[in-house]
């Protein structure tokens, strides 16, 4: 049975994970300010850490199996109306926020049975796609496309590195744009399989990346947005 860390595990794609995750799991420690949706107890404890902080960070099992970081942003503004500030906020929460969560848990990472351990972070789609209002978002992920195929290079063989690059997944982060069913309606006519996604499309493809059915797997990115990405429908 695997322990698993989950940064960002109180709402959205994490909580959705952590759902997922715990049946099966001997642990899994949730990290993130509040505890928000999540309902500790039994093989789920929460740990209060603001990743951002200069607190020390949360004590960490003996051994994890699988990881993944999901706190971050959806910051869309134009160039203009974006400032320096937005610019290191971004950075903070997507790229150094995760470089402070796989500083932490990357000597507890170990796998079982002979496989790799796993770790997953998440970029998006507007990284590998120029979209108009995304450049400070898209700046701060494409750092984290580059951490997780370096790291993926220097950890391997005993840990893979792996993230998930989404487009519009229906989670508090994005509430305001899908506020109502008109802009529901819009969202979803945007692509080619005429749905926005899912915080359980996202945590499937994340719980996959972090077992042993994805073991040859490792520095990619994978893409989960409907075929927006490389479909013209
Ligand atoms: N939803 C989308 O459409 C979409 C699209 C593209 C990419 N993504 C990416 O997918 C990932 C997950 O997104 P989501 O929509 O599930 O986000 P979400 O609903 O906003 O959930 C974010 C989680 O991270 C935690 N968190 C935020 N700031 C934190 C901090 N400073 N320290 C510790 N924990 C923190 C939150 O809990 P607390 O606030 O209690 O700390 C929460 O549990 C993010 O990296 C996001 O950028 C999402």
């Amino acid at each position: 049975m695997s322990n698993y860390l989950v940064a960002g595990g109180s709402r959205g794609i994490g909580l959705e994970l952590v759902g997922l995750l715990a049946p099966s799991a001997s642990q899994v420690d949730v990290w993130s300010r509040s505890v928000d949706g999540l309902e500790p107890g039994g093989r789920v404890r929460h740990l209060v850490c603001d990743i951002t902080a200069p607190d020390p960070l949360p004590e960490l099992p003996e051994s994890i199996q699988g990881a993944a970081y999901c706190p971050g942003t959806v910051n869309l503004k134009s160039f203009r109306a974006l400032s320096e500030d937005d610019f290191r906020r971004d950075w903070e929460i997507n790229l150094l926020g995760a470089v402070r969560f796989l500083k932490a848990c990357g000597p507890k990472l170990k796998g079982e049975d002979g496989d790799p351990a796993s770790v997953v972070l998440f970029s998006t789609v507007a990284v590998g796609q120029g979209m108009p209002m995304h450049a400070s978002v898209a700046a701060a992920k494409g750092a984290v496309e580059g951490l997780v195929r370096s790291l993926a290079a220097e950890w391997a063989p005993r840990i893979r590195v792996n993230a998930i690059a989404p487009a519009l997944v229906d989670t508090p982060l994005v509430d305001r744009m899908l506020s109502t069913p008109e802009k529901r309606e819009a969202m979803a006519a945007r692509y080619p399989l005429k749905r926005v996604g899912t915080a359980a499309d996202a945590a499937a493809l994340a719980r996959f990346l972090l077992s042993p059915e994805s073991g040859w797997i490792t520095g990619q990115v994978l893409g989960l947005d409907g075929g927006m990405s490389t479909l013209r429908a």
